[in-house]
């Protein structure tokens, strides 16, 4: 492909920014009262206001254009079809088939992925039967009430957020626990809160190479034989993992292992048996909803125009702020403590795809790729990093998730003000407060002329600060599985138009590569193989450290 900065759509879209770059969102507002009904749309029960950006129908005009050009819609149908796309490790990127309702055959390596994954379904769900009935019983007979996942990154951040997502929708009285770092501590907090008769790990690990995981398993598996003997792997370990052989050689019995496979990405692989304590928190039915309503997602993707495609304008909205604007973070907010894990599912989902610098043809990337993620649930970010938003020298696009009803304890007036907060900070930054109002607003508290030109400056708000806002009618394991969905595409789009590939991460591999030199020099000191110099000396410094303990 021609260099995506060399492509007329791309020069057209840069010469478009010219123009409009200047103008502010509350002079749109207030030249456009159709604004919010032509910059909206609805999927399913998700609900996108993107009025407040700074758009015309010609800029959605030119960047759809874009799409076309990278030959998206074609793009779009290779996922699909498990061609591999992921052409860095040779192999499809298949996610979608986790929670493709019709079954769809697709071959991967002369094997029909429908039937592997219907396998695992059946699995899971008589599984989750057996915890729920009581049937699998721990080693000294009891049955099991505490749920342990043990594992990182993929493997641990879609569990554990929706694990507190869809809190209200449990339908056992199961306590889950999550371990993800190697740190003894947080390990040491969970088991002290678990009964080791009646606890049940999961080891969540794709390539069953991960050291934190394995640690903590090892770990773990100490502790529980101490107490009953060797016994103990087949009434209290599962696995799920691409790695059989590997769990099998850890002690893991073979029926205890759900299958994983290299053509679903750990960041992607909430809807594999990596979910298994999401279904066994919300039950078969539910976590059937949760797969469901991807599933939509995935057909409004595959089928909406462009320009009426959520996570399509999504992606085209992040690019045009980071290669246009040169806003290089984006802002999370849900405005919902359920959604308090989502953001951190967001980072590795969004920056472990697309922080990358390579094209596909091998060749150095000379625009900016992958945004900065972060955020908070709201309130709480109203009280750290907004100023910045609102005032700081960075633009920032901001992303807001809003809950339209909560289960009936929670929408009472705390929701109301909870969906006012979001709503007003999208206002605020969206107008701003212009140095009059400012002025005036002092003038009216009785400050002083002089004092009042003073504190004006202070006190005005450029405004014109973009941001989406995303209404849930509400949080069901329906709705949460197209939230995710919705955003796992637009980053699927993004990577296509910065013609990168989203479904490695060699970047996380050096560090994994140089950790057993490290702890190897943190265990034995007095060996050849010394790193840099500051390593050695932050190595010396810990064991002076150690030492004087
Ligand atoms: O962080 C790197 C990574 O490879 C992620 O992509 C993955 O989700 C995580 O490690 C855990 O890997 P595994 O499931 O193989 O233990």
């Amino acid at each position: 492909m021609k260099n995506l900065t060399e492509l007329p759509e791309w020069q057209a879209l840069f010469a478009h920014h010219q123009e409009v770059a200047n103008l502010h969102l509350r002079a749109l507002f207030a030249e456009d009262r159709s604004r919010f009904a032509r910059f909206s749309l609805e999927s399913g029960e998700l609900f996108l206001d993107y009025s407040r950006n700074r758009i015309s129908s010609e800029t959605i005009k030119l960047l759809t254009e874009l799409a076309e050009a990278v030959q998206l819609r074609q793009k779009i149908e290779a996922l699909f079809n498990g061609q591999p796309i992921n052409h860095t490790e040779k192999r499809p990127a298949l996610h979608t088939a986790l929670r493709d309702k019709r079954h769809t055959p697709i071959q991967v390596n002369g094997e029909n992925i429908a039937s592997i994954i219907a396998h695992m379904q059946q699995q899971l769900h008589d599984f989750v039967d057996n915890i729920h009935s009581k049937t699998w019983k721990g080693v000294t007979g009891k049955p099991i009430k505490h749920i342990v996942n043990l594992g990182i990154g993929g493997s641990h951040h879609g569990p554990q957020m929706a694990i507190h997502a869809l809190k209200d929708f449990a339908v056992s009285d199961l306590q889950f626990h999550f371990i993800s770092s190697v740190d003894k501590a947080h390990l040491n907090d969970v088991l002290e809160q678990i009964d080791p008769e009646t606890s049940l790990f999961i080891l969540s690990s794709k390539s069953f190479t991960t050291i934190e995981t394995l640690t903590n398993a090892r770990t773990i598996l100490a502790w529980l034989r101490d107490k009953f003997g060797e016994n103990v792997l087949k009434h209290h370990f599962v696995a799920v993992t691409a790695a059989p052989e590997k769990a099998i050689a850890f002690g893991i019995p073979k029926e205890n292992i759900f299958p994983l496979w290299d053509w679903v990405g750990g960041r992607y692989s909430i809807w594999s048996a990596i979910g298994l304590p999401i279904a066994l928190m919300l039950g078969n039915k539910h976590f059937e909803d949760f797969l469901a309503g991807a599933y939509e997602m995935d057909q409004h993707f595959r089928q909406a125009d462009f320009s009426k495609n959520m996570p399509v304008l999504l992606a085209l909205l992040t690019v045009w702020y980071l290669n246009f604007f040169g806003a290089r973070a984006q802002a999370i907010v849900p405005y919902a403590h359920r959604l308090r894990y989502l953001v951190p599912y967001l980072q590795q989902a969004e920056m472990e795809s697309n922080g990358k610098c390579i094209r596909s043809d091998s060749s150095h990337i000379l625009y900016a790729t992958g945004p900065v993620i972060f955020g908070e649930e709201g309130c709480n970010g109203q009280h750290t990093y907004h100023q910045l938003l609102h005032q700081g020298q960075h633009l920032i696009p901001v992303d807001f998730i809003l809950i339209g009803k909560m289960s009936p304890s929670a929408n009472d007036h705390h929701h109301e003000t909870l969906i006012a907060s979001g709503l007003s900070q999208a206002q605020a930054l969206m107008r701003g407060k212009t140095f009059d109002e400012a002025y005036q607003e002092l003038i009216a508290r009785h400050c002083s002329p002089d004092e009042a030109k003073q504190l004006a400056h202070h006190q005005m708000i450029p405004g014109n600060k973009p941001s989406n806002v995303l209404v849930m009618e509400q949080l069901t394991p329906r709705n949460l599985g197209a939230l995710l969905a919705l955003y796992e595409h637009k980053i699927f789009v993004q990577g296509i138009i910065w013609d990168i590939n989203p479904f490695d991460q060699w970047g996380v591999e050096l560090g994994k590569q140089l950790l057993p030199q490290i702890i190897h020099r943190l265990k034995h000191m007095h060996t050849e193989d010394e790193t840099d110099c500051a390593t050695e000396g932050l190595i010396h410094h810990y064991k002076k450290i150690q030492d004087r303990l």
